[in-house]
């Protein structure tokens, strides 16, 4: 695995640049700043290859201003309203970074600080873990969280993520990953016409500031209704109060799981000019679809690229957002002696004409 310095963190750690790479040519860049995935290099159905994710070129741009490029996330993915939750009676305080709420795990979450990587090479292919201690009262969350995350690049063509968490008191941990992805290659236009079947019945309706309103709805009859596969631009302009809340796509969809926990179908995305296939599974109950905003053309990434409105969508595996304050929504409290584990797998392939 080739490893490249890629600068310095504003605390002084070096910060590395890891190659991973597999015997098709795929080809991920990963950073040990934010455990951010730089680069993914996959082909197309006729051998070409691309990168299919949006970035920046050097560690400055990622220090002044992202909006989580392939980062990281936690303690805390997607937002908990107004920074505040009770937990065994105690109430707690977040640090708020987006109004008033709390966003993807604070000022300073997982996506900014330095972790530890190991490389590692098995029979499955190859990757990195990456680990990292969080310390007691962290961005307002109790106890001392030791995260590990691997990264594994496989011999199928797949990028496989575990989440590993364990603490010393009883905390809400929801980790996941923050690519942003154009499957016709990171810069070369909106991602509406991407066609994407989503394997949820369900999903998370918010207010205008992103916060559930408290219960799922079921996404028939709605423009959230992607069990058939459907280019995300068909019906994203429809005048819907919950496109409205969220600007666009931006919910989490409850996935249909055999049984929670059970590694499911969460989503396939086609983009049929290129044909190159995602498909994600996961063992989370969740998944944020985002697609893409907030993106305004203001952000300038990777060999000149400029993001403008929708040039990239996420989907982050997750638990629900808000959970700390849902008492419905599944828990998302690790304790003491439990261990934390999550699992999700996206799958790069091709579909022919
Ligand atoms: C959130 C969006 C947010 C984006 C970038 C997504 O996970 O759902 O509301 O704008 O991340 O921060």
């Amino acid at each position: 695995m080739e490893r490249t310095p890629f600068g310095t963190a504003p605390g002084g750690q070096p910060v590395e640049v890891y190659t991973l790479t597999n015997k098709r040519g795929i080809e991920a860049r990963v950073t040990n700043y934010g455990g951010i995935i730089l680069g993914l290099r996959v082909p197309d159905r006729d051998g070409r290859f691309d990168d299919v994710v949006l970035g920046y070129d050097a560690l400055a741009d990622y220090l002044v201003e992202t909006p989580y490029f392939g980062a990281l996330i936690g303690r805390y993915g997607n937002r908990i309203a107004r920074g505040r939750f009770t937990l065994d009676g105690q109430p707690y305080t977040l640090a708020t970074n987006n109004g008033v709420n709390h966003l993807h795990g604070g000022l300073e979450g997982f996506d900014k600080v330095v972790w530890t990587a190991e490389p590692f090479e098995n029979e499955q292919g190859m990757g990195l873990v990456l680990t990292y201690v969080s310390p007691d009262g962290e961005e307002g969350y109790p106890g001392t969280l030791s995260a590990k995350v691997t990264y594994t690049l496989t011999g199928d063509d797949a990028l496989v993520f575990d989440y590993h968490a364990t603490t010393d008191k009883a905390t809400p941990v929801n980790l996941t990953q923050h690519s942003y992805f154009n499957l016709a290659g990171d810069g070369k236009g909106d991602i509406l016409g991407h066609v994407v079947t989503l394997n949820a019945d369900r999903f998370v309706p918010i207010d205008p500031t992103s916060i559930p309103l408290g219960g799922l709805r079921d996404v028939t009859g709605t423009p959230f209704d992607f069990r058939r596969p459907t280019p995300i631009g068909a019906r994203i302009r429809q005048d819907d109060e919950q496109l409205r809340n969220g600007q666009g796509y931006d919910h989490s969809f409850v996935l249909n799981q055999e049984r929670a926990g059970a590694l499911s179908l969460a989503a396939h995305v086609l983009e049929p000019t290129t044909g190159r296939v995602m498909e994600i599974h996961t063992t989370e109950p969740g998944m944020q679809f985002y697609s893409g905003n907030f993106l305004d053309g203001t952000l300038k990434g990777k060999k000149g690229a400029v993001y403008h409105h929708r040039f990239g969508f996420a989907m982050e595996t997750q638990h629900l957002p808000d959970s700390p304050n849902q008492p419905d929504f599944p828990s998302t409290i690790l304790r003491p002696g439990e261990h934390y584990h999550s699992r999700s797998v996206y799958r790069f392939s091709v579909s022919g004409r």
